[in-house]
């Protein structure tokens, strides 16, 4: 296998710096005495050099990425690394966590008799439900509001009785104490969100396929939307299968699914395998997208999104050529210079493929971090780990760092489509839910953390994904709206 090396005519490189980063354990010496001499907790350097573009050194050119580690799992350079990188170290724990899970197979064995009565007690109550759910208007902003406590509707679903859920999300069975991330209900400033009603959900996606493509956060809210329906499918009607990229959720009653399809970066990439993706030098190719898009055709909603991956360097890797072909040769790119490059050749695949008769598309907006306690001035903080309460106090600024550039890219391609696409502005109301992440209560690599790691949250919380029911629902509940909005 040939390392990936950087191009020598890379003219778009920037500030770049030539690194070299063969002798890692100095590096890590080096840069460890560095973080020790600056801050409390080490690896919010990183996701400070990164998320707030000061002018502080940049951990990220300092990096630990720049290993011949390619298309593989590197357990030793993850081991070697730990306590480096916030990012880095999350987006490998997410990645472990595929690899080691593999999906749940549920098989229908139930007996035939018991599937007759459960299906002839669906017909009368779609119809009954179908009277009582009102719609917003349709220029309402669901986006701009509160969080407000309401145990009675939320959550919509209870943990232990969804069992397509995986272990990286169900908090409380990992340990968490407190449950009331899990009440919280979005409530829009001018207007009301539908009642949640999964087989009027069900009804809407009898005979369609829904699709969640992007990296490990649409899968987050894959697995929600799943719960979300699944509560009104009887045992044995129900079941999910993995092929390659693709997860899929199937609804027998309803020839319905819901599907989930990695691709982090949306366009080709080397972190395309679905099973072992914790690529350190990571490569995309911005104007392939073809051999993805192929398998989203016809799908009757498409949900998009492509956030995280980006976040662990300034700059982003794009090849010279492509992998098909052999090339290793990359340059290195203004990270929202490549994001608009990205979205194009997203847009442009968006216009030529997708019917908009038949299809209904959706781009998620950025799902943030919250990995420094101080950007919600909680100085006894440590990440997202001791949170409880969401940000209520709105009139307070925030910023978690979230890359505003970006959005600001999404929100523009989205809107110039020629197809219509539906831009879900999750990324200021989830910036108030520090409370609603993982944290400790999660997975890596497979395993529920230790006690040991649980005890150290600095270095083990994950605050970039998002305990279930939770946050996700919300998403989803905005993508029921939509849904059930179109006749
Ligand atoms: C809802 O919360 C209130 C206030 O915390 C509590 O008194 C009540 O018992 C809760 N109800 C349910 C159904 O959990
Ligand atoms: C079942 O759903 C698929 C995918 O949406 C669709 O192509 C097919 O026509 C449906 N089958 C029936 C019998 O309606
Ligand atoms: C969509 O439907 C409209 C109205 O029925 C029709 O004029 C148009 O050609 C259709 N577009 C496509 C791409 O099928
Ligand atoms: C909300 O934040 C603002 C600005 O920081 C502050 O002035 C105000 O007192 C806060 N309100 C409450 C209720 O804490
Ligand atoms: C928004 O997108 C349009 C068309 O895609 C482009 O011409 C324009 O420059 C963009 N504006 C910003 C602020 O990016």
């Amino acid at each position: 296998m040939h390392p990936f090396r950087r191009s020598k005519s890379s003219t778009e490189a920037g500030a770049m710096k030539h690194r070299k980063s063969n002798n890692l354990s100095i590096f890590v010496i080096v840069f460890s005495v560095f973080l020790f001499g600056v801050f409390m907790y080490n690896e919010d350097v990183k996701s400070i050099a990164e998320f707030s573009f000061s002018s502080r050194p940049k951990a990220s050119e300092i990096q630990v990425n720049n290993n011949p580690v390619m298309l593989q799992e590197s357990i030793k350079t993850e081991e070697t690394t730990k306590g480096i990188g916030t990012v880095n170290d999350e987006l490998k724990s997410m990645a472990t966590v595929k690899d080691d899970e593999p999906i749940k197979m549920v098989e229908n064995k139930e007996d035939e008799k018991q599937q007759q009565q459960q299906k002839i007690e669906i017909l009368p109550v779609v119809k009954e439900e179908d009277e009582d759910v009102e719609l917003p208007p349709e220029d309402c902003d669901l986006f701009t509001g509160q969080w407000v406590f309401d145990n009675e509707t939320h959550p919509l679903y209870k943990e232990d009785e969804c069992e397509f859920l995986t272990a990286q999300v169900t908090c409380v069975r990992n340990g968490r104490k407190d449950s009331r991330y899990q009440n919280w209900r979005w409530q829009p400033r001018d207007c009301n969100l539908p009642k949640y009603k999964p087989r009027f959900l069900l009804e809407k996606l009898r005979n369609k396929r829904l699709m969640f493509v992007g990296d490990s956060l649409n899968r987050n809210q894959w697995e929600s939307m799943v719960c979300l329906v699944q509560s009104a499918v009887p045992p044995g009607r129900k079941s999910l299968k993995k092929i390659d990229s693709l997860s899929i959720f199937r609804i027998e009653d309803y020839n319905a699914t819901v599907e989930f399809y990695w691709a982090p970066f949306l366009v080709q990439s080397n972190s395309d395998n679905p099973d072992m993706h914790s690529v350190l030098n990571r490569i995309i190719m911005p104007g392939s997208i073809k051999n993805h898009g192929k398998n989203w055709k016809d799908v009757d909603y498409l949900v998009f999104n492509t956030y995280i991956w980006w976040m662990n360097t300034n700059t982003m890797k794009v090849l010279k050529g492509s992998f098909d072909n052999g090339d290793t040769e990359y340059d290195e790119i203004d990270r929202p210079k490549a994001y608009k490059r990205v979205l194009s050749t997203w847009s442009k695949w968006v216009n030529k493929n997708v019917n908009p008769n038949r299809t209904t598309v959706f781009f998620n907006s950025m799902s943030p971090l919250h990995i420094r306690s101080l950007d919600w001035n909680n100085p006894d903080g440590i990440k997202c780990a001791l949170e409880t309460t969401p940000i209520l106090n709105q009139s307070m600024s925030l910023n978690v760092g979230t890359d505003r550039r970006l959005y600001v890219i999404a929100a523009n391609i989205t809107r110039n489509t020629k197809v219509p696409v539906h831009f879900i502005d999750i990324t200021t109301l989830s910036e108030y839910r520090k409370d609603a992440h993982t944290a400790t209560h999660t997975v890596r690599q497979g395993k529920i953390l230790t006690p040991e790691q649980k005890a150290n949250p600095a270095i083990y919380a994950d605050c970039i994904h998002w305990c279930l029911p939770g946050l996700p629902d919300t998403w989803n509940e905005f993508l029921y709206t939509r849904i059930i909005s179109r006749s």
